[in-house]
């Protein structure tokens, strides 16, 4: 059965639809990376910016080699290393590659999922395909094939269900086409991770230049429709801290939710969603969630506290602090 639709989309794939698939990172919205119209359908639905560029998705090494005018420095050993899996890489693209799918850039990102399904649309499809995540522009990720219907019912072909996503964060992109290697967005697969394999120093993009190495920086991302608050400190401080806030809200008549890990929910919240034991890898894979199944409660503001900056806790924050519309640093 699953077998049958994973032909059944790829077959719509080759006649210019848009499918959404399972990877392990998130869902993506695939189309065929050489089919312009489709690729305009994916900005269309998904209401995305003209300028901000597509990941092409390849099942096969020889697939991205053959994207690149010049195969980059350290790619294969990247990609003997981590593909497949949640890591993007991106080098100057040949002529094979449509202008709309980098957004004019000359540079392409290129990904090869680990997921079986999406592994599967892609050999059977025979083409590489693009694959923004499969949301609304500015929502959160979708991990589920529920939060892709909910964002794009009705607009796209189908969704091939492949449960919930094992990361639930967006592959780490890294541009080797600069001096260095930089990462232009943290995921899963960590600078330390990659530095290790290459022995060479991987540089991190800053988040705040006014030209963005990677053009999906300069928007506001993944954001619940209620205000997310971020706190800052010592677990019990930052109890504490969300409790008075919380109760100065409640009385102004908002309502409050809490994403924080489970330890925390005797926090007096009308709303609480768990993020599992607290780690960057629960956080990782629930925050998402949370934060659409939050929005569905109808809160008005989300509380969640931070983590640490490191390893997938890096990614993890990035994201967050797109999300936030404030931040309290609890002494
Ligand atoms: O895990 C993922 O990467 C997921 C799944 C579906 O594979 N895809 C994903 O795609 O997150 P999207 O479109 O939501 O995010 C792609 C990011 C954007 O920030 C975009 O600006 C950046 O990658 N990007 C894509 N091509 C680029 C390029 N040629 N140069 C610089 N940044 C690029
Ligand atoms: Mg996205």
């Amino acid at each position: 059965m699953e077998e049958q639709n994973i032909c059944i989309c790829a077959d719509a794939i080759l006649r210019g639809e848009v499918i959404a698939f399972p990877t392990e990172t998130v869902y993506g919205l695939g189309a065929n990376a050489f089919d312009e119209r489709a690729i305009k359908k994916i900005f269309r639905v998904k209401k995305r910016p003209a300028d901000n560029p597509m990941i092409v998705h390849v099942a096969s090494i020889e697939q991205a080699e053959n994207l690149f005018q010049k195969i980059p420095k350290h790619f294969f050993t990247l990609a003997h290393a981590f593909l497949p899996g949640p890591l993007s890489i991106i080098g100057y693209k040949n002529a094979s590659v449509p202008d709309i799918v980098t957004a004019e850039l000359t540079k392409v990102a290129v990904r090869m999922p680990a997921h079986r399904i999406a592994r599967a649309l892609i050999r059977i499809a025979g083409v590489p395909l693009v694959a923004p995540s499969a949301n609304i522009s500015g929502s959160p990720s979708p991990t589920t094939p529920e939060d892709v219907m909910s964002d794009l019912r009705g607009k796209i072909f189908g969704v091939l269900d492949g449960g919930q996503c094992k990361i639930g964060i967006e592959s780490t992109v890294i541009d080797l086409t600069g001096r260095g290697p930089t990462i232009l967005r943290p995921g899963k697969i960590t600078a330390k991770e990659i530095e290790d394999i290459i022995h060479t120093k991987v540089h991190l993009a800053r988040q705040s230049q006014t030209q963005p190495a990677s053009p999906g920086m300069k928007y506001i991302h993944y954001a619940p429709k209620a205000r997310l608050i971020l706190f800052y400190g010592e677990k019990n401080n930052v109890i504490m801290s969300m409790q008075t806030h919380c109760m100065q809200l409640q009385n102004k008549a908002h309502r409050v939710g809490l994403l924080a890990p489970h330890s925390m929910k005797h926090v007096c919240f009308e709303s609480f969603y768990s993020l599992g034991n607290g780690s960057s890898v629960e956080y990782a894979r629930r925050m998402y969630k949370g934060m659409r199944e939050l929005d569905e409660k109808h809160v008005d503001v989300i509380f969640c506290p931070a983590i640490l900056e490191e390893g997938l806790g890096l990614a993890v924050m990035n994201r967050l602090k797109k999300a936030a519309s404030r931040k309290v640093n609890v002494k």
